[in-house]
């Protein structure tokens, strides 16, 4: 036995009788904004018997794409009006629990001309009646996270594609039900994770798969992003909700997408185990009892603060890579995901901007990097780039995942993003969790694939074999 493994199953055994955390655990599975302190060895290590391998899987072609929307808030009323511009979607059903959004959802269709979709809204489970309706393919979840889970099940067992926000889920229970599920109804799961088409992102991809960074052992990744008015804006409720219990890493698939498709996780490699350490909060309980003295709303919320500001994890691969993630978003900082690639033969670093590469001790010059960029920019960026970048949503990169994820389904291609991504991508946050709360002892990764990642071919980083055909409408 290997001695991390030894200590791991040592500490959980002793997490587990209370002695190191003397914590109370939340139940595994049950739709819950606390944390899951308790990582259950057995569900870690679950013996899972793949019914069928969902990567690199290819549905039947849809000529259409009838999309139903669940959350027309920021990010899905930002979706509708991207999706709008798409040839052969159908936006056909919209669905929030406040029927003012649902109508926002529907300007959008009418001011283009199109048809009105089916409404849904006045209750919290309205969205499962929406899921049953026979002519939907597509079910696009842009709700608070603690319902992703769920709603992406019961799309699924509904004869329905499910794309997700981010995270997928919350408890590694809920990452074996999705993996379960799109195995079981041969139904896409995949996460809406908008920084794996972030354009330097791709390119990187690009560069690596054409041998530029020699082997690639070692990605730093990371969320940093000023949002400490977002973290306790009354209007988003949910996030302090969701955030108030918990300390680890709790968003962290915008730097760990990229990072493990440079790394081929789940498709050759796989993510083995996780250390993590969190600082202690110093920004948000102070702002929140700021916050209470001349606003009642935020009482509840004071000395309740526990996430801490500043979380790193270290993950390595089984094939000896590693990846380092960091968390921070309550502390002034200029926005960074990092994303520095280190390969045997050359790097990169998206963060801070000008981006950069370099062969040896020294950043090439920009000429030099402009040239790299232009020779390893990958097709689908010629092809739909300008365009993204005019439609917008984080500069391009949401306005291409969604292209991208209409031609796959128009044209039988397998998406880029699998159930075994979406679930081993957000178990970070429960293994994170656990880790901190453990004295960032070791934690172990599931293997979602069961041992398929052994065997599972590369995402395509042309993204364009057998498709690229998906016109998009003239903007007004
Ligand atoms: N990929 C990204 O770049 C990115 C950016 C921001 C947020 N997110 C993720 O997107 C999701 C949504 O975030 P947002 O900023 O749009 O939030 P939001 O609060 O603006 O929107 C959420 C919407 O869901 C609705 N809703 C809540 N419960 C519902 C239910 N039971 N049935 C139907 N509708 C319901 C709300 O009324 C609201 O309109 C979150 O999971 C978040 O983590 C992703």
């Amino acid at each position: 036995m290997k001695t991390n493994r030894r200590d791991f199953i040592k500490t959980a055994t002793l997490a587990g009788t209370g002695i190191i955390t003397g914590t109370t655990t939340s139940c595994v599975g049950e739709k819950t904004n606390k944390p899951q302190l308790k990582i259950p060895h057995e569900i870690s290590a679950k013996k899972h018997k793949q019914s069928f391998n969902m990567s690199g899987y290819a549905a039947p072609k849809l000529d259409v794409v009838r999309i139903g929307y669940i959350g027309i808030g920021g990010r899905g009323l930002g979706s509708v009006k991207r999706m709008r511009l798409i040839d052969g979607v159908e936006i056909r059903a919209l669905c929030d629990i406040l029927e003012d959004r649902v109508q926002l959802g529907q300007n959008a269709l009418i001011e283009m001309g199109m048809p009105a979709a089916k409404t849904y809204s006045g209750s919290e489970e309205i969205w499962k009646e929406m899921c049953q309706d026979p002519e939907l393919d597509l079910i696009y979840i842009a709700t608070p996270r603690h319902y992703h889970p769920e709603m992406c099940v019961f799309s699924m067992e509904n004869d329905k594609h499910a794309v997700t926000e981010i995270p997928a889920i919350l408890n590694i229970e809920d990452a074996w039900r999705l993996v379960e599920t799109s195995e079981k109804t041969k139904k896409h799961c995949s996460m809406l994770e908008n920084c794996t088409y972030d354009f330097w992102e791709l390119m990187a991809l690009n560069m690596s798969r054409q041998g530029f960074f020699g082997e690639v052992i070692h990605v730093d990744a990371g969320y940093i992003h000023d949002q400490r008015e977002l973290n306790v804006n009354k209007a988003k409720g949910w996030r302090i909700e969701e955030f108030i219990n918990r300390n680890g890493n709790v968003y962290p698939t915008h730097g760990l997408g990229p990072a493990c498709q440079l790394l081929n996780i789940n498709r050759g490699d796989r993510l083995d185990y996780l250390v993590s350490t969190s600082s202690n909060d110093f920004t948000m309980g102070p702002k929140i009892a700021e916050l209470a003295k001349n606003d009642d709303y935020y009482k509840k919320y004071v000395d309740k603060w526990h996430l801490g500001n500043m979380n790193t994890s270290t993950i390595r691969t089984k094939k000896g890579k590693t990846i380092m993630l960091q968390y921070n978003v309550s502390n002034p900082r200029p926005y960074d995901r990092i994303q520095q690639v280190v390969g045997t033969n050359a790097i990169s670093k998206k963060y801070p901007f000008p981006s950069r590469i370099a062969l040896g001790d020294e950043w090439l010059n920009e000429e030099e990097t402009a040239a790299i960029v232009e020779r390893y920019t990958p097709k689908l960026i010629t092809l739909v780039g300008e365009m993204a970048k005019k439609v917008g949503g984080h500069g391009g990169m949401d306005f291409l995942m969604e292209w991208r994820l209409i031609d796959c389904l128009r044209n039988g291609l397998p998406l880029d993003m699998d159930v075994y991504d979406a679930a081993a991508w957000s178990a970070v946050v429960p293994l994170s969790e656990w880790s901190v709360a453990n004295f960032s002892s070791p934690v172990s990764f599931p293997d979602f694939t069961s041992g398929s990642y052994k065997t599972n071919a590369p995402v395509d980083i042309e993204m364009l074999n057998g498709g690229g055909n998906t016109k998009i409408k003239n903007i007004r």
